[in-house]
């Protein structure tokens, strides 16, 4: 096999059935919503790398700390021949994993974007001849499919991104990562922990605005892919703790009473002054959570790393037998 193939299991015209189902579906909802998934244009792409690099969003900034700490004893604990990596991106961090990881064959990193795959995909190649890549484009919440590949597997699902799921989909999307890991193989997972509100909102409220921008530029997502009239400016950008759920909520905010028509599907959306529309939860965890939540999908829990500072925390798991 040539060490660089990318598999589609998502059909090309997919994401836009989903788009347009999960749009009427959301804005026809009360209290109206869209899932965060639609972030992630190339514009979207860019601002959350920004905000990546924000003072005031830690989460990336740990995360790595705990990666270049621990990344020894990661690569001890799963031995892994193979490393799955879910929602890759920029497979930025993943350096660290794939340097410390020295029996590692093949990467296959997984995303609903073809562009980042192969950008990161080929660059990789270039720094590590012997390894092979097989890219998959595919929606890590609609069933994990992966092409052969030499076991043990570490499956790596970072950045926080399942505290994007509701707990009814963490629940499936953990489901399905246990039915397709065999023993032996493990999950990596990246969760952001609960912590003071003050910190946590400013991490979503940044102050130079960027988060801000990036949350309105899926109102720029809607006027481009369905040819909306939203004015990303009508709304104010709203991030609130949620402690009864213990997840912070981003929302935009009807500046003033509108009506924005959606041709493609047919739709006029009206919003009251004030009216919300609920963008992202992005949910934040503790060791007891993190724990019950894995034991529930057949996963158990072995090693749980934070950073110094406690804000953090990289799992790893295996599937009980
Ligand atoms: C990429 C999903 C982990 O929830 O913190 C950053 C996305 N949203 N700022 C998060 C995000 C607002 C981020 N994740």
């Amino acid at each position: 096999m040539s060490p660089f193939a990318v598999t589609r299991t998502l059909p090309a015209d997919a994401t836009a059935a989903a788009l347009r189902s999960d749009v009427q579906r959301g804005l026809t909802a009360t209290p109206k919503q869209l899932p965060p998934k639609w972030f992630y244009d190339a514009r979207g792409s860019e601002l959350f790398e920004e905000i990546t690099r924000l003072p005031e969003y830690y989460p990336t900034r740990a995360e790595r700390e705990i990666l270049i700490d621990r990344a020894t004893d990661i690569a001890a604990a799963s031995s892994a021949r193979t490393l799955v990596e879910l929602g890759s991106g920029s497979s930025e961090k993943t350096r660290h994993l794939l340097d410390a990881l020295t029996g590692l064959r093949t990467y296959a990193p997984v995303d609903v974007s073809e562009s980042a795959l192969t950008l990161a995909g080929r660059a990789l190649l270039e720094e590590r001849p012997g390894l092979t890549v097989h890219a998959l484009v595919a929606d890590f919440q609609h069933g994990l499919e992966l092409p052969e590949s030499p076991g043990p597997r570490l499956v790596a699902f970072l950045g926080g991104t399942l505290g994007n799921l509701l707990p009814a989909e963490r629940a499936a999307f953990l489901g399905s990562v246990r039915e397709f890991l065999s023993p032996g193989d493990a999950l990596l997972l990246g969760t952001d922990l609960v912590k003071d509100e003050a910190t946590l909102v400013a991490a979503y409220d940044d102050a130079a605005g960027v988060t801000a921008a990036f949350n309105k530029n899926v109102l720029s997502v809607l006027d481009r892919e369905l040819g909306a009239d939203f004015d990303p400016d009508a709304f104010d950008h709203v991030a609130v703790w949620d402690a009864d759920h213990e997840w912070i909520e981003m929302r935009l905010r009807a500046r003033t009473a509108l009506t924005a028509k959606i041709p493609a599907l047919d739709l006029a959306v009206t919003f009251a002054a004030g009216e919300e529309l609920r963008t992202e939860i992005s949910a934040k965890f503790r060791q007891e959570t993190v724990r019950a939540e894995l034991a529930a999908a057949g996963l158990s829990l072995r090693h749980w790393w934070t950073d110094a500072a406690g804000r953090f925390a990289l799992s790893l798991a295996f599937p009980e037998d």
